[in-house]
């Protein structure tokens, strides 16, 4: 699969280590930085260009890692088109991509170690849209949201 990845200081780290975890597994990895360690820069400055990648199709998936995974997730729901969720839990990581189409996974650095996040972008990259009715349904009254701005 072709993905993106990005992270401020706070994911740095993990961010580094997901990026080998997922080439060594074969998939395309963009990594839209930081690609240096910088205790003041800012998460929107790597978040933003992939949450934009994720809604262009330029990327299939994004993953995002910040220090809690809040600031990350605020700022990839900006974006049209982006459905980001703020994953802690196997069961979220692939229901969340069942059920609700989540595109873009946000992942604390300093809240999740390596081995659960890296069973949790397992998991969301293993699991597919049902896209059951309902599901659609729900998904589009969200984007009547998106289409009103
Ligand atoms: C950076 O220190 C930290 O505030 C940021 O990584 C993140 O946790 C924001 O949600």
């Amino acid at each position: 699969m072709r993905l993106g990845v990005a992270a401020d200081h706070g994911g740095f780290e993990l961010k580094n280590r997901l990026v080998s975890d997922l080439k060594g597994m074969g998939h395309e990895v963009m990594d839209f930085g930081a690609l240096e360690l910088d205790s003041l820069d800012d998460y929107p400055d790597f978040v933003v260009p992939l949450a934009l990648a994720v809604s262009s199709g330029e990327v299939e998936r994004g993953v995002a890692v910040c220090g809690s995974g809040v600031g990350a997730c605020i700022a990839a729901n900006k974006v049209q088109g982006v459905r980001a969720g703020l994953i802690i839990d196997m069961f979220s990581a692939h229901q969340g991509v069942e059920d609700d189409d989540m595109n873009l996974m946000c992942l604390g650095g300093r809240v999740v170690g390596y081995e659960l996040a890296k069973d949790l972008v397992h998991q969301f990259l293993d699991a597919r849209f049902k896209g059951d009715q309902r599901f659609r349904r729900r998904l589009e009254k969200v984007n009547r949201l998106e289409s009103r701005r």
